[in-house]
């Protein structure tokens, strides 16, 4: 099984992404949190650094582009080529409130002509592959056999499907038996995503679907960021192996020269997924969440791994 780690924006930029593939190989592929070009194409210089090949050395990395119209599409995409990259990938999978607003992300499921004209022009243009990371309808995964039909007149390097609505954000039961539509006669790889927390999980999906090659890890794979390599028959995660992990990224933030209001903010984040390995970690846990220097902050931690528990066997629970 090909396992690749998710895009999750505010989350798995290149330091979290280098530090992880660094301290915890095992994901085949990593996505890179959207590039929202304006209408003409420009992008925020923070999402160029993302993406350059220098600062993200080894690990495979795929760029993704958050966009409803080919034009700005295509100019990020000929900027990719000229960095290297042979794929890129189009998010049709932002569930956010103000991205489907202005009908991109999921919103683009809203207009499937519109979707049908996008992809054309940029199946027509595009100088790489490309793949396509959606969800499976915009209120009811029952809308996934018209949007298969658009999908299938392309050329789709890969289709990732979130097996989700859109309407179901990140919580609802996501619909594998919606998901088998996708697999079924696919003229192109589909990969699967959604709530693959723990190797049990991956191998209940697994049985589910013989013939399923490619599978994608989020919110499990930061909780657990052993998650790859214990989905592959390697070694639970071990306690010192996350504060390893955990000390290489904060010192990794405060050397880019994030300042230490931001370098815990970003650290915050990723407790809000990796405390889920520490059954008893609530109270400490409620400790580092509430620092506000990085003398607490780092006291919280230490307190934390000296007095908590992981459990290897735990993931993410929302
Ligand atoms: C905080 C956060 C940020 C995300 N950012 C992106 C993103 O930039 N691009 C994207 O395609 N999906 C994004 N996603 C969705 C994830 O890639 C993934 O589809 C989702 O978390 C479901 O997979 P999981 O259950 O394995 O976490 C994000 C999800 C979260 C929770």
């Amino acid at each position: 099984m090909e396992l690749s780690f998710a895009p999750m924006e505010g989350v798995t930029y290149s330091i979290f992404r280098t530090t992880h593939a660094q301290l915890f190989p095992g994901a085949d592929r990593y996505y890179a949190p959207f590039i929202a070009p304006d209408g003409s194409g420009r992008f925020k210089t923070g999402s160029l650094r993302d993406i350059l090949p220098e600062n993200n050395r080894g690990l495979r990395l795929v760029p993704q582009i958050l966009c409803n119209h080919a034009a700005p599409f295509l100019a990020v995409a000929q900027e990719l080529e000229q960095l290297g990259y042979e794929e890129v990938n189009l998010n049709v999978g932002c569930p956010s409130g103000t991205v489907v607003a202005k009908h991109k992300g999921a919103g683009m499921l809203a207009d499937l002509d519109a979707l049908d004209h996008c992809l054309e022009e940029i199946f027509t243009r595009c100088p790489l592959r490309v793949s396509v990371k959606s969800r499976m309808g915009l209120n009811s995964t029952a809308e996934l056999s018209e949007i298969l039909r658009v999908y299938r007149r392309y050329p789709l390097s890969l289709l990732i499907l979130h097996a989700r609505d859109r309407a179901g954000m990140y919580k609802s039961t996501p619909d594998r038996e919606s998901f088998a539509l996708a697999l079924e006669g696919s003229p192109f790889p589909v990969a699967y995503n959604g709530d693959i927390f723990t190797p049990a999980d991956l191998q209940l999906l697994a049985d589910r679907f013989p013939t399923l090659t490619q599978v994608m890890l989020g919110r499990g794979a930061v909780a657990n960021p052993a998650l790859f390599r214990m989905c592959k028959g390697g070694a639970p995660l071990q306690a010192e192996e996350l504060h390893a992990f955990h000390d290489a990224l904060l010192d990794a933030y405060l050397a880019a020269g994030l300042a230490p209001q931001h370098t815990i903010a970003r650290m915050k984040e990723l407790w809000f997924y990796m405390l889920c390995m520490f059954p008893d970690g609530g109270k400490t846990g409620k400790a580092i969440l509430k620092s506000r220097t990085l003398s607490d902050y780092r006291a919280a931690v230490d307190m934390l791994f000296s007095t908590c528990a992981l459990d290897s066997g735990a993931g993410f629970a929302q």
